[in-house]
């Protein structure tokens, strides 16, 4: 008979950080199908380039391909582009401050690997972007969160933090911040608290990441400065993607900023996670000048869909659920009242084919349990109209 306890387990094999990680469970505990998914930040398919996207393919399949087709770094002149969009903003940009990757999200994902030991700490919001904090707590970093209001980071508690920190001894390795078009809450940091912060991580030596995936997709208010360009002593590390801009499927995001932290991210990064072939395409789609006509496009329509998805919570969802408006991007925030729990409100909404994101989703350190995220960027807006409906009549159905 064959033995079923093997004297060697593969699982021995595993680092730690490995053997310690639970299984990715999200969606699987939903019983019924999907029907309307307000659950990811996916980019509305309608609006691809397809057209401008395949005519740039077929001149670099007729006059790149044997460099765009080799093993190869990222098409030289993808790095002119974005130096010129980065300047476009008044971030000091060149070709030994950016790196390109696999999307922003290979960049952030690198950044333990050069930041953190385990234990060090890591300075992150809650809510956040778990997909890049999750990063972070796999490398071991110890997490602490600072709360984000409809102002984005609480910038005074963070104050307190650093101070606490340092008469501890402890140096936090890196703050994660999402300034603009925040995820999940939509919000955006006001002049005062982004000036606040970039002196708080010069006074502290902290650096800051500025995750920038949304700020082009602005339909309302005013143009914030990044971070970046109000910072004098390099203390930001600015990372942005062509992935709400262009499309998620070519991913290609890029970092910039001090050019130390740039070559030693590089090291990390391994050779091929950039095809070259697509770099080069990207690049001959930019220089034709036709991205920022795109990017108004999207904004239109993104504006529309947010519009919607506003109007139907305010006629759909109990009034003590508060929505937060965002100017940009591609998500609301939506406070519930105490007596409802995310999780339980998921789980009544699959019933009805409905799908989000659970506040539990976003936060490092278990909170979130108070509030859902509703992404309006994929759905088409009957579909948006319909959903919220029948999300009402779940909430209500609640009580
Ligand atoms: C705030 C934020 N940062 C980074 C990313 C990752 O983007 P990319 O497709 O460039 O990896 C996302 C994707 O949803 C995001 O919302």
């Amino acid at each position: 008979m064959v033995s079923t306890t093997p004297a060697y387990r593969i699982t021995d094999l595993f680092a730690e950080r490995a053997k310690n990680l639970a299984p990715p469970t999200y969606g699987t505990e939903l019983s019924k199908i999907v029907t309307v998914s307000f659950a990811y930040g996916l980019a509305d398919p309608i609006l691809f380039p397809h057209t401008d996207l395949a005519a740039a393919s077929a001149v670099v399949l007729a006059e790149e391909a044997p460099i765009a087709l080799n093993y190869g770094p990222p098409s030289a002149q993808l790095y002119e582009q974005i130096i010129l969009r980065l300047q476009a903003k008044g971030i000091a940009a060149d070709r030994d401050r950016l790196i390109i990757g696999y999307g922003s999200g290979q960049i952030l994902g690198l950044l333990p690997d050069v930041f953190v030991e385990p234990g060090d700490v890591v300075i992150v919001e809650g809510p956040t972007f778990l997909g890049v904090v999750t990063r972070f707590v796999h490398a071991g970093a110890r997490i602490i969160t600072i709360p984000v209001d409809e102002l984005g980071m609480d910038v005074d508690a963070l104050e307190v933090t650093l101070n606490d920190l340092k008469k501890q001894g402890i140096r936090p390795r890196f703050i994660y911040t999402i300034p603009t078009f925040h995820n999940p809450t939509g919000a955006t940091m006001p002049l005062f608290r982004r000036q606040k912060l970039v002196a708080l991580a010069a006074e502290y030596g902290v650096l800051i990441v500025e995750d920038d995936a949304y700020s082009d997709l602005r339909f309302r208010g005013e143009t914030m400065p990044s971070l970046a360009t109000l910072d004098q002593e390099g203390w930001v590390l600015y990372v942005s993607t062509f992935s709400k801009i262009i499309a998620p499927g070519i991913r290609l995001g890029w970092a910039c900023g001090d050019a130390t932290i740039i070559e030693r991210l590089a090291m990390f990064k391994s050779e091929g996670t950039v095809g070259p072939f697509v770099s080069h395409v990207v690049a001959r789609y930019c220089a034709t000048g036709k991205l920022d006509n795109h990017i108004q496009e999207l904004i239109a329509c993104y504006k529309h869909k947010c519009n919607l998805l506003l109007e139907a919570i305010a006629q759909e969802f109990p009034s003590d659920v508060v929505a937060l408006r965002p100017d940009g991007g591609f998500f609301v925030w939506c406070k519930l009242p105490p007596d409802i729990s995310a999780k339980a409100l998921l789980m009544a909404a699959s019933e009805h084919g409905i799908s989000f994101l659970p506040g539990t989703r976003c936060y490092a350190n278990g909170q979130g349990d108070d509030a859902i995220r509703l992404a309006f960027s994929f759905q088409p807006t009957q579909k948006i109209v319909e959903g919220i409906a029948t999300l009402g009549s779940v909430l209500r159905g609640l009580r």
